[in-house]
């Protein structure tokens, strides 16, 4: 979507994964879908470091209104765990240098049973997200058909549009749509929408994050032109922090959310969070070449028993490749690479080669020089490549 935001793909926190549909503030008050959640996790992110690496929105999901619209017709967040409204928290968040996401529904009910979005409420709540000054609305599509659907997405498009607000938007609309054309027009979603989810819901475990790997892998035909500055396919939330990735495996989603020019938004609790986590998703290499100016989204070149190999073409005639030893059979093993059969070729003198998780320069190669590479199980090398020609 032209509206100028989102150049490059958007990074943040975003409350689904980690926190659900988790209302009861009484016995868990400090994990329940509430406003003290949002400010806890916008002074995290103020204060841990996360805001100057680029991870700026506060992203409330569902659950989070009312179970009925005001007497005006507009969503109201629960008084409850809202207290101080919607316009307060964008506030306290846009004070901290950061922004403010929501959470619609374009259908009947919201996933979690709260107030959708029907065809005749788009306007009302465009202008109400706008007014509370929302920076970012992601559209699920819950209870809805697709007829629906199809006039509901472009319409809210419109619409927050017409409010003035730069407001970006996400759309979930291809999820529900089985993601792949001819049900999905990319086209037109790159004209609506800032980014959106094209595939199902993650789930914190390694199984969840190798799955959505493999369906970007083998439909990248149609996804790889789909993605651009201003227009992202999303694969959904990192969990990294959270409790199903080991330390490989952690890495391995960092790696691969990086090469597809994914949006970056995490669900994990940034208030006990390990530092072994915490430097995974703060690695400046692996952030610059997420946020890589071109906004290419990388491939997959290669996938057999044991390895996967994913390339990203970066600005500046660089390079960003992963190696996955997507095997979990309980030993390293070795990858013998080469630039020329990454078809890296167009500078003869050589490349210089980083390993981003490492942090270690591991030399200047010639395009036929033996890389020698060992892989850890569930794990991942990344590499950044870039010329020696000026
Ligand atoms: C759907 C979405 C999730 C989340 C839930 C909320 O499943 O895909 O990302 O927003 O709804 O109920
Ligand atoms: C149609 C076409 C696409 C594109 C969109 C624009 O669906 O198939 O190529 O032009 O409309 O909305």
């Amino acid at each position: 979507l032209d509206n100028g935001l989102m150049r490059t793909p958007p990074m943040g926190w975003l409350a689904w994964e980690r926190y659900r549909c988790n209302t009861d503030c009484t016995n868990d008050p400090d994990n329940c879908i509430s406003e003290h959640l949002f400010r806890a996790m916008a002074d995290r992110l103020a204060e841990d470091g996360w805001r100057a690496l680029g991870y700026e929105y506060v992203n409330i999901d569902d659950c989070w209104t009312s179970k009925k619209r005001d007497a005006q017709g507009r969503l109201q967040p629960d008084p409850k765990r809202f207290p101080s409204g919607i316009k307060a928290l964008a506030d306290y968040v846009h004070a901290k240098g950061l922004k403010l996401g929501i959470y619609g529904d374009m259908g009947l009910y919201t996933c979690g049973g709260y107030p959708g979005t029907t065809l005749d409420t788009v306007q009302i709540d465009a202008e109400t997200f706008a007014e509370w000054g929302v920076d970012m609305l992601k559209l699920d599509g819950c209870y809805s058909n697709d007829s629906m659907k199809a006039e509901g997405y472009p319409k809210m498009s419109a619409a927050l549009n017409a409010t003035g607000r730069p407001i970006a938007y996400s759309c979930s609309w291809p999820a529900y749509q089985g993601g792949l054309p001819p049900q999905v027009n990319y086209t037109q979603l790159g004209e609506i929408c800032n980014l959106w989810r094209n595939y199902g819901d993650i789930q914190d475990s390694w199984d969840d994050v190798l799955n959505v790997i493999d369906w970007f892998g083998r439909n990248q035909e149609v996804l790889q032109p789909a993605a651009g500055p201003g227009h992202w396919n999303d694969p959904d939330m990192l969990i990294i922090g959270d409790f199903g990735l080991s330390y490989e495996q952690s890495k391995v989603q960092m790696a691969l959310w990086a090469v597809l020019a994914a949006p970056l938004f995490m669900s994990n609790d940034l208030r006990s969070i390990s530092d072994k986590a915490k430097e995974i998703l703060q690695n400046q290499m692996a952030i610059s070449i997420n946020q890589d100016r071109l906004g290419l989204q990388g491939v997959r070149m290669l996938k057999d028993k044991y390895f996967e190999v994913w390339k990203r073409t970066l600005s500046k005639g660089e390079y960003a490749v992963a190696f996955l030893l997507t095997a979990n059979d309980g030993t390293p093993r070795p990858y013998l690479a080469n630039l020329a059969k990454l078809y890296i070729v167009d500078c003869r003198l050589g490349y210089k080669v980083y390993d981003v998780f490492d942090s270690s320069f591991l030399g200047i190669f010639t395009l036929i020089d033996v890389i020698y590479l060992k892989i850890n199980p569930s794990g991942v090398v990344l590499l950044h490549i870039s010329p020696v020609c000026v």
